[in-house]
């Protein structure tokens, strides 16, 4: 079996003509333009381009982008005032703190001064309470990327055993919370496996859906995939290859040419669910704006 090749561009490309029919209702019937503000801080070359895909995407559809630069000698307290600059600032919607930060700075204070009903990437603790509560308002990108493409794939999560690889704040924690809930793209029966796990391949056999989000290329090999299973591979990683112009190249968790005999469908690196990450920071976006226009 050869599985089908999910292209997460496709998908994506559909999400962001939503958003865009969004967005041309808003201003329609608010005369307001959703505005997203980022905060890049440091040189990290990966977050420099997750960057300027963001700002590519939000012009396409008409969202207005801004993203304050800073090196990586910013302190923790003039980084807590940009962000409470920006909650104050009616024109800003969507605020998001590109991670990682630099070492010295502290993550979860950073996140936590964001205003919750600005907190589009959904890592604030109210928008992490109310996910797991059930009552979701903002969840993160990634995870709802994922779940999108699921539902765009024709895949019956209701009762599927899901195996998720990684239990990130940013995708695994998250995206258990969101396939447990109760509702249509979702109440799936979610494993969550980690570096405690004691046989992490006897669990991903198991998997209808094995979403690997550990960050490491080789996680997931195709001895680990049960015949037929949809693999979805959130792993973004540059790995040197001097045969490439930049000198690397992009690769996921799973070994994809050996998965890609056993699965029934699955994602590529490149073009699968990096695509769907910044189309759903979109949705979130437009959907704080009109939050902000209900008020
Ligand atoms: N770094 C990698 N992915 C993300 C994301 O979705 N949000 C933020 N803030 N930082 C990231």
């Amino acid at each position: 079996m050869t599985a089908r090749i999910i292209d997460g561009k496709q998908v994506a490309s559909k999400v962001h003509e939503e958003v865009a029919a969004g967005v041309a209702e808003l201003r329609e019937q608010h005369g307001s333009v959703p505005g997203l503000t980022v905060v890049l801080i440091g040189d990290d070359p990966a977050s420099h381009s997750y960057v300027k895909g963001k700002e590519r995407a939000c012009e396409k559809v008409g969202i207005r982008t801004d993203t304050i630069r800073h090196d990586a000698s910013i302190t923790q307290e003039e980084l807590i005032g940009i962000v409470e600059r920006l909650n104050a600032d009616p024109e800003v919607n969507g605020i998001l703190v590109q991670l990682p930060l630099p070492k010295h700075l502290d993550e979860a204070a950073v996140i936590h001064a964001i205003d919750p009903l600005k907190d589009v990437d959904g890592l604030h603790p109210e928008n992490a309470g109310l996910l797991i509560l059930g009552q979701p308002r903002f969840a993160p990108a990634t995870p709802l990327g994922v779940q999108r493409m699921l539902v765009e794939e024709n895949v019956d999560m209701n009762g599927a055993r899901v195996v998720i690889v990684g239990r990130s704040k940013l995708v695994g924690m998250p995206l258990a919370a969101l396939l447990l809930q109760k509702g249509p793209g979702a109440n799936a029966t979610v494993t969550v496996c980690h570096t405690g796990t004691k046989d992490i391949g006897a669990e991903t056999r198991r998997a209808d859906v094995l979403i690997a989000a550990a960050g490491f290329p080789g996680t997931v090999t195709a001895d680990m995939v049960k015949p037929g299973a949809v693999v979805i591979d959130v792993g973004v990683s540059r790995v040197e290859d001097s045969t490439r112009k930049r000198g690397y190249r992009l690769t996921g968790d799973v070994d994809f040419e050996e998965a890609l005999e056993v699965a029934s469908a699955i994602t590529p690196v490149p073009g699968g669910v990096g695509p769907m990450t910044i189309a759903m920071l979109l949705v979130n976006v437009l959907q704080a704006a009109k939050l902000a226009a209900a008020n």
